[in-house]
């Protein structure tokens, strides 16, 4: 039987999300914002977070499948959906749920930048350093952790375990 064992508790995340929050806002000044929000696994944390801001923010969302079902990158990534909206002229922050290899982020970082944003950030929830392939740069990390897999609050295996409301790691 898969256990999961407790990471951060919903009390921790929201602690944390509120921090984020504030210095997003603090960085903009009182500029709008939009909030591009990585499909599916950072759903959670995106609603939270934008709630977290301040002022003028839109939202748009971005599919991206990466992994096939396992608990490793395939270091393809697919883009399923793509912007509603153009980002030209406008202050944009990626929400991802977590940096891995980091390929994911290096890819979207590139495809959004030709797009003409005024800046564009990157807000990740989990930050996991040891296992990155590609340098990418994470402007706003709500923990680093070590190079465990981890579930919960939007992140998945195999798509189960999302609704979970805190994050933990996976123990097969
Ligand atoms: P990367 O391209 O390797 O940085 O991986 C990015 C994507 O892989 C994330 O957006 C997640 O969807 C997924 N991923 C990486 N590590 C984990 C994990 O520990 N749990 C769940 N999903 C993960
Ligand atoms: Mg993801």
């Amino acid at each position: 039987m898969p256990t999961i064992r407790p990471l951060y508790t919903e009390a921790q995340i929201a602690h944390r999300i509120k921090e984020l929050g504030a210095q997003i806002r603090k960085d903009h000044g009182d500029a709008p914002i939009t909030f591009i929000g990585v499909l599916k696994g950072s759903f959670m944390f995106l609603a939270d977070l934008v709630r977290a801001v301040d002022g003028d923010a839109t939202i748009e969302f971005l599919g991206v499948a990466s992994y096939h079902g396992g608990t490793h990158s395939s270091g393809v990534v697919q883009i399923t959906q793509d912007l509603r909206s153009s980002i030209e002229g406008r202050h944009c922050v990626l929400v991802e749920d977590i940096v891995d290899t980091g390929l994911t982020m290096d890819y979207l970082l590139r495809m959004l930048e030709v797009r003409g944003p005024k800046s564009l950030r990157v807000a990740s929830l989990l930050d996991k350093p040891e296992n990155r392939e590609v340098e990418v740069r994470v402007d706003y990390a709500g923990f680093t952790i070590p190079n465990e897999f981890v579930v919960g609050y939007g992140l998945d295996l195999g798509e189960l375990y999302r609704n979970l409301p805190f994050i933990g790691v996976y123990q097969p």
